[in-house]
């Protein structure tokens, strides 16, 4: 355990401001998910949505190991869990869910979010994974309250998941975001109720359950990226970042009216 940043009140008003961007990006690209379009056509959209807004990609260039992430924006198909890489070569199809995560700088600070969208109509046994996956991200954020620990939300979302049939990815967590993409605590999608971090007043915290319809082991492709379902099972990834108040979670990432 690391100590957790606490934002003051012009942290949380570039918080704000980041966050706000990050899900109006995301946004503007839901309605461009559609039978017949690439992963790079969203990535591009993305990309100059993310250039329009004023902030910049903090994918782009994130270095991991050795590693550089080539794109703007992350865009992962079916049994991609997370950190899919944009391609003109990956045609989307009716049946198919999209994972996309937008994650931006504005003024120094980061904002984080995602979401997992059918392609037209899906299979009800993805209709659920995605309900049950948005669901668990709404209980994981109910939970991060002043006086609560981290162990409550991944108490909460690992419940949840698990008791509608399916699992939660262990090899990647939610995360405490801020001046980086990623500052203590981690948020674990699964744990025990009562443990690890205090949650207080003024963190902004990264929550996002990554849900597995079968088992929840992953492995990464031979890109370095892709992260995906072992058994080649359909995945969802929900993330919102919020902010912890003395009234309670106020959640960051909500998209702007574009005029
Ligand atoms: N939201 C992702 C994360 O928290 C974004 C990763 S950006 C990438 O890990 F560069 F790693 F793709
Ligand atoms: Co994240």
């Amino acid at each position: 355990m690391s100590v957790i940043p606490l934002k003051n009140k012009e942290g949380v008003a570039r918080m704000r401001e980041a966050c706000a961007i990050a899900a109006t990006v995301l946004e503007q690209l839901k309605p461009l998910v559609r039978a017949g379009v690439t992963t790079q056509d969203l990535e591009e959209a993305g990309r100059d949505w993310i250039a329009r807004l004023g902030a910049r990609s903090a994918c782009y260039g994130y270095q991991h190991g050795s590693r550089r992430y080539p794109a703007h924006t992350c865009i992962s198909v079916n049994e991609e869990v997370v950190h899919g890489i944009p391609s003109f070569k990956r045609v989307l199809r009716e049946g198919d869910i999209v994972s996309l995560d937008i994650v931006v700088w504005k003024d120094g600070y980061v904002g984080d979010n995602a979401f997992t969208v059918p392609v037209g109509p899906v299979s009800s046994a993805l209709g659920k994974l995605l309900r049950i996956s948005r669901e668990a991200l709404d209980l994981g954020i109910k939970q991060a309250q002043v006086g609560n620990r981290v162990g409550d939300i991944s108490h909460a979302i690992q419940q949840f998941c698990e008791a509608n049939g399916f699992s939660v990815v262990r090899d990647m967590v939610g995360h405490g975001v801020g001046v980086s993409m990623h500052e203590p605590p981690e948020i674990p999608n699964f744990g025990r109720k009562g443990t690890g971090d205090k949650i207080k007043s003024g963190m902004t915290l990264a929550i996002e359950p990554m849900v597995n319809m079968g088992a929840y082991k992953t492995k990464t492709l031979s890109d370095g990226w892709t992260v995906v379902a072992a058994d080649g099972s359909p995945s969802a990834h929900f993330e919102h970042t919020v902010l912890t108040t003395d009234k309670g979670p106020e959640i960051l990432t909500l998209p702007r009216p574009i005029v």
